[in-house]
């Protein structure tokens, strides 16, 4: 494992600006990091709205975004995934077309393309290269908002993409952990691995203690209210399914068994579809209509 104080460059004095939105219809936490130095930001995690049923999709979600962003005279540098999410579908090309900016996601976003390829029976137009992302991180990659250092790091498991950004002692963790009383995300969509995901657990649990951590998501287990921020000292101590010194045998042995119980997120089909893209729609056939796939007994 990497020694963390010399490997990657953290600043926990740096504190950027946080600004969380959340989204009721799939319980994602998108956010806006700000440099409190500059006007500079990043967007992380956008929603594009959608209704599954009708087929129809609107983007209110990324518009509140939008208008924060224009509100407070921010100018946007990056649009962040930290992995192809599967529960919903991203607005990244949707704000970047308002606001400019870079999309970047993990340099896994190869294998999760041709993966998915082929569970979509894609043609060869569909490039399997990551080239619909402006940038590719690969582990330790640092990049700049304003004057804030970020860094990249890769959290497999979940999906083979995903990556955790940290910025200055903020970290955004995707889908690696829930809040504490939430546990993890599930490792059973394919290329995910219970125990890979432990092994990125300790890593991001290995960044400095009073780091806050930022949630893709929540459910508000047991009726409480939503929540998104914690620490990882928080998270060392309290996590349901790692803190405490829980082991990877019982970790993966709990995560594989509950994992086989989950049925398969309501927007998995559309959401892959389109994030395996950057978050564009399936190209429009000649007379000038969308079309989504479903795969019959694949998934
Ligand atoms: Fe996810």
């Amino acid at each position: 494992m990497k020694d963390f104080a010399t490997d990657y460059p953290i600043d926990t004095s740096i504190k950027p600006d946080v600004e969380a939105f959340f989204d009721p219809d799939t319980n994602t936490i998108s956010y806006v990091v700000k440099d409190p130095t500059s006007n500079a930001c990043a967007v992380i995690d956008s929603v594009m709205d959608i209704d599954y049923a009708a087929g129809r999709i609107s983007y209110e979600s990324a518009d509140k975004m939008i208008k924060f962003i224009e509100d407070n005279g921010l100018k946007l540098e990056w649009l962040i995934e930290t992995h192809v999410h599967a529960d919903h579908l991203s607005a990244a090309p949707y704000i970047q077309g308002k606001l400019g900016g870079k999309i970047g996601i993990g340099e896994n976003i190869t294998v999760v393309q041709d993966t998915f390829g082929k569970v979509f029976n894609e043609g060869t137009e569909f490039q399997r290269d990551g080239s619909q992302f402006d940038k590719l991180f690969q582990e330790g990659d640092t990049y700049k908002i304003g004057n804030m250092t970020a860094f990249a790091m890769h959290t497999p498991g979940h999906t083979p993409a995903c990556m955790t950004h940290v910025v200055g002692d903020a970290g955004f963790v995707g889908d690696t952990l829930f809040m504490p009383d939430g546990g993890s995300a599930r490792a059973d969509f394919p290329g995910g691995d219970a125990g890979v995901l432990y092994d990125s657990i300790q890593k991001v649990l290995s960044l400095p203690e009073e780091t806050r951590l930022f949630m893709c998501h929540d459910y508000g287990p047991n009726g409480r209210d939503i929540q998104w921020e914690t620490t990882v000292a928080e998270e060392k101590e309290h996590n349901i399914h790692v803190g405490g010194g829980k082991t990877k045998e019982d970790f993966v042995k709990f995560r594989t068994e509950r994992d086989a119980q989950l049925a398969m997120p309501r927007l998995i089909i559309p959401s892959l579809q389109v994030n395996m893209r950057a978050g564009e729609m399936p190209p429009a056939e000649e007379d000038g209509k969308v079309f989504l796939k479903v795969p019959v007994n694949t998934l």
